[in-house]
């Protein structure tokens, strides 16, 4: 059964999927313009308490639940509780997916287009590079549209272990960029402002959406709160350590998202660029840098290549959701039902596509209020699909995994493998059963108060 379903063969294989899955555009395209609208270091500091605090744990709560059925999400729900509104919550993460992968998809084709840009360098004006690069809509729609070809030609071949391969080589060089850029960017005069912004918290800037925003922000980097995590847990052999592999992921995706700021910051400060600039910002920031550089195109056309292949793992991840469900529940053809939700996602991501100041209908969208999220179509997908869905989604899994299948029988899962956990494993069921749902309700709730 295993090898059919089978996606790799390695322990480092499915770390790599999986971590391929958490690093990509939210750390480093989502995570500093969602810091820069929300003030800097406060949020940085409650993202992180997120991260660690409800992430790690709830990461480990989808993995055992796969792991321990080798179902996609509905699957191992309908073995628990056959026939109860539960396998709405599976469905409600396979939705969520496609909302994300819509929007998603335009920003990694945004990345892709900015690989020319770099390399033929010939207008680097940060945001006017951006408007222009924005105001071909046919461009940028078929950026977008080849995108979302080539992650659905992967899912379709199934070659994701051949992109895992490169990514072991890729993202360690991604690693080696940053901190160079970050050097970089620190020696611009001016960049002192930039460090205080994103390091120094000013607590009277917390609200209640800064909080939704670090939370939403935490599930988002992370790929969790879809089920995403069950379907990746269903491929794992029992002698993985599931524990010591999620404590990697978890790091490795936080230090890749801070070390981004630590090059966005200082560098907006020193440029005199806005950091509330929504999701144009790396757009504007990274070009504008590398531009100053010497061999700058040719290290921004690197950067550019990196990030869209660490895009590309993340949406092939994302299109696997709906895909694996309906091959695996509703006995789909995968060769047919591919290319189908492929033109779904889409359709449903032509309006992001239009909404940085192409159309004007589509940038002043707004039915979710501005105190909330910016107006722009794209800015209000990644809101409601990237936060609230996710988070929801994630609070009633927690629920059904803590109290439906029982927080006990996950720890017998997760301690096969990993002998280390059991020392945790008191501290886990409480933050399973009790904190995580409890926090995440309570943000959620709050939202209808904003
Ligand atoms: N975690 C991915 C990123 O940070 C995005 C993602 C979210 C992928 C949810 C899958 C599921 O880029």
């Amino acid at each position: 059964m295993q090898k059919e379903r089978g996606l790799w063969s390695s322990k480092t294989g499915f770390i790599l999927a999986a971590a391929g899955s958490a690093i990509g555009l939210g750390n480093i395209w989502r995570f500093p313009y969602i810091a820069g609208e929300n003030g800097g270091a406060a949020f940085v500091l409650i993202y992180l308490v997120f991260v660690f605090l409800l992430g790690l744990p709830y990461m480990l709560a989808e993995f055992s639940l796969g792991r321990a059925f080798q179902l996609n999400t509905v699957g191992a729900i309908d073995k628990i509780k056959p026939n109860s509104f539960w396998r709405y919550t599976g469905i409600l993460g396979i939705i969520t997916s496609i909302g994300i992968l819509s929007f998603y998809g335009v920003i990694a084709g945004w990345t892709f287009g900015y690989i020319f840009k770099s390399f033929t360098a010939s207008s680097y004006e940060g945001a006017a590079g951006f408007s222009e690069f924005v105001s071909n809509p046919f461009y940028e729609i078929f950026l977008f549209a080849f995108f979302i070809f080539l992650t659905t030609l992967i899912v379709y071949k199934g070659v994701e272990a051949g992109i895992e391969k490169w990514s072991k080589i890729l993202m360690p060089l991604l690693l080696i960029l940053l901190i160079i850029l970050i050097v970089y960017a620190n020696l611009l005069p001016g960049s002192e402002k930039g460090l205080e912004f994103y390091l120094l918290p000013d607590f009277s800037k917390i609200t209640l959406k800064t909080i939704l925003a670090a939370l939403g922000q935490a599930f988002f980097s992370l790929s969790l709160g879809l089920g995403l995590m069950v379907t990746f847990g269903s491929y794992l052999p029992k002698d993985t350590n599931i524990f010591t592999a999620s404590v990697f992921i978890v790091i490795f995706d936080a230090l890749i998202a801070i070390l981004a700021g630590l090059v966005v910051f200082p560098a907006l400060f020193a440029m005199g660029e806005n950091p509330a600039s929504g999701p144009a910002l790396v757009f504007i920031v990274f070009p504008k840098l590398f531009a100053q550089m010497s061999g700058g195109s040719i290290v921004g056309g690197l950067f550019f290549i990196l990030l869209s292949i660490a895009a590309l793992t993340s949406t092939v991840s994302l299109l696997e959701v709906p895909v694996s469900y309906l091959v695996d529940e509703k006995k789909s053809e995968r060769k047919k039902i591919v290319w189908k939700v492929a033109v779904l996602v889409f359709i449903i991501g032509i309006p992001s596509a239009l909404s940085q100041g192409t159309v004007d209908f589509f940038t002043n969208f707004g039915i979710i209020p501005e105190s909330l999220t910016s107006k722009d179509f794209l800015s209000q997908m990644s809101f409601l699909f990237g936060d609230f869905l996710l988070t929801a989604g994630g609070l009633a899994l927690c629920i059904f995994i803590g109290w439906i299948w029982g927080a006990e029988k996950a720890v017998n899962e997760l301690i096969i493998g990993g002998n280390n956990f059991k020392k945790y494993s008191k501290l886990w069921i409480f933050l399973i059963k009790y904190i995580i749902p409890m926090v995440i309700f309570v943000i959620l709730l709050s939202i209808f108060r904003i």
